[in-house]
């Protein structure tokens, strides 16, 4: 069996899998059960700043997306940070840290954007034992509303100014927690970076309304008659938050900050996803709640497997693997030619890929009186829409035309050399078209 151990920021756990701050972290007795199952390690429920708690709406707080047989794709929640006190919280956490001296403990924190407010908590977080924080500048809801949260977040300015009072005072990891509500992530990222912070975490929740409800005409969830935005997660988010995550991971400007990856993480093979982009560890919530801590035993036997077949030792082996495969569209090989191939023992006849390249791509599947479907290779455009649309897996592949062959559709020769459209001639920018 491969070694999970994981090292993050000089933070041990036994596995890179972490529970993100929400509610499966919420208290003690969550938080012991999660270790007890198996979880590397936890961000703890974001905390605020003394006082009277936030208070949360009494009625429903979460909306769903489904698939057709109901499996949940996306989770939208109004819930805000923790409603029990902080001194509650810092009891229970310095409580259970001492008794799993081994797992990750991290704090997330939200309060006001003022020094004096983060000098008041860091101390009193550092004496808990906690291994670090995350500061939480991702809430979209609630929270921004009272200039915390994604309000700080989507300034970098301030994520920089909040960060740097942080590495002042506090002296163990500090990380900064993104919200996806931005154009360019790139830039939180940077500013996170220049003002010290140890490492990224993303993505916090996506602003989203789930549904209308088309008698009461509100959002749902909806309280007494109204409803407002709330943050989307779960797997639906994932290609979001892989492709931010791999902006972080690629821009000289962040490239080699350390990177925890949130956002729809459900089995070992998306957590892999997120290491091979440059994650040291990830982070999940959805998942937990739907299916419950349990879920942790299939992502570390799935990931030890895996990486036993690979032949890695640690994950440090895999971790930014992928990222030298991310590129730019300019910089993808034109002289790449395939055509999708149809495997007539598997097809059902549905005519999903007829109707679907008949009507949007490129005419270029014919169906017979039959109902005999076939890819004609002088119109295929190698697009992947049948391969996308089709109920049977694997019964539609793309297939390499071998080089030296003509493409049927273009009438030219492929050619065994890279070249992309940086060179091509119908780039008014490329050198020979000068
Ligand atoms: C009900 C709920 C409450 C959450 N509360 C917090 C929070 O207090 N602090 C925080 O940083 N993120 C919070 N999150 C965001 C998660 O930590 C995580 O970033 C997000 O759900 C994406 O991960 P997932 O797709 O695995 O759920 C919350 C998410 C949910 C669903
Ligand atoms: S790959 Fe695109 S163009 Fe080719 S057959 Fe499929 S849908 Fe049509
Ligand atoms: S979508 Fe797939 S199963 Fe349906 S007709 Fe096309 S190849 Fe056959």
């Amino acid at each position: 069996m491969a070694d999970l151990t994981n090292d993050f920021l000089g933070v041990k756990s036994p596995n890179p899998f972490w529970l993100a701050s929400a509610p499966p972290t919420d208290k003690e007795y969550n938080v012991r059960r999660a270790f007890e199952a198996g979880w590397g390690g936890v961000v703890w429920k974001t905390l605020g700043a003394e006082g009277p708690p936030v208070v949360n709406v009494n009625g429903p707080r979460y909306g769903a997306i489904y698939g057709a047989d109901r499996r949940l794709l996306g989770l939208n929640n109004i819930e805000l940070i923790t409603d029990r006190s902080l001194e509650t919280n810092l009891e229970e956490m310095a409580r259970v840290k001492s008794d799993y001296p081994d797992h990750a403990l991290i704090a997330s924190i939200m309060v006001p954007c003022e020094e004096e407010a983060w000098a008041a908590i860091l101390p009193r977080v550092a004496e808990t034992g906690a291994d670090g924080i995350e500061l939480n500048f991702g809430c979209p809801h609630g929270m921004s509303e009272r200039g915390m949260g994604a309000a700080v977040g989507q300034v970098p300015e301030y994520i920089e100014m909040v960060t740097r009072w942080c590495k002042k005072h506090y002296d163990r990891p500090v990380i900064v927690k993104l919200t996806p509500n931005i154009t360019d992530i790139r830039k939180p990222a940077t500013a996170a970076r220049n003002g010290g912070a140890d490492a990224v975490s993303l993505i916090n929740t996506i602003n989203s309304i789930t549904s209308v409800n088309l008698d009461s005409f509100a959002p749902e969830p909806t309280i007494d008659g109204k409803g407002t935005h709330g943050g989307y997660c779960g797997p639906a988010v994932k290609p979001i938050a892989m492709s931010m995550v791999s902006e972080i991971a690629r821009d000289p400007e962040t490239h080699g900050l350390p990177i925890s990856g949130i956002g729809g993480i459900t089995t070992w093979r998306d957590a892999a996803e997120f290491m091979t982009l440059g994650c040291g560890t990830v982070q999940v919530c959805t998942a937990a709640m739907t299916y419950g801590f349990k879920i942790v035993e299939e992502m570390k036997r799935g990931l030890s497997e895996w990486m036993d077949d690979k032949g890695f030792a640690s994950t440090s082996d895999f971790v930014g693997k992928a990222i030298p495969n991310v590129t730019d569209w300019q910089y993808l090989n034109l002289n790449y030619v395939t055509k999708a191939r149809i495997d007539q023992d598997a097809c059902i006849k549905c005519g999903r890929c007829y109707a679907a390249c008949e009507d949007t791509s490129h005419q270029a599947i014919s169906m017979s009186p039959d109902r005999v479907f076939e890819v004609e290779d002088d119109e295929c455009v190698a697009c992947n829409l049948c391969v996308d649309v089709c109920p049977v897996e694997e019964c539609i592949t793309m297939e390499r035309l071998p080089t030296g062959s003509v493409d049927p559709r273009t009438g030219k020769r492929i050619e065994t050399d890279y070249a992309n459209w940086t060179t091509h001639p119908n780039n008014p920018l490329a050198p020979a078209a000068e």
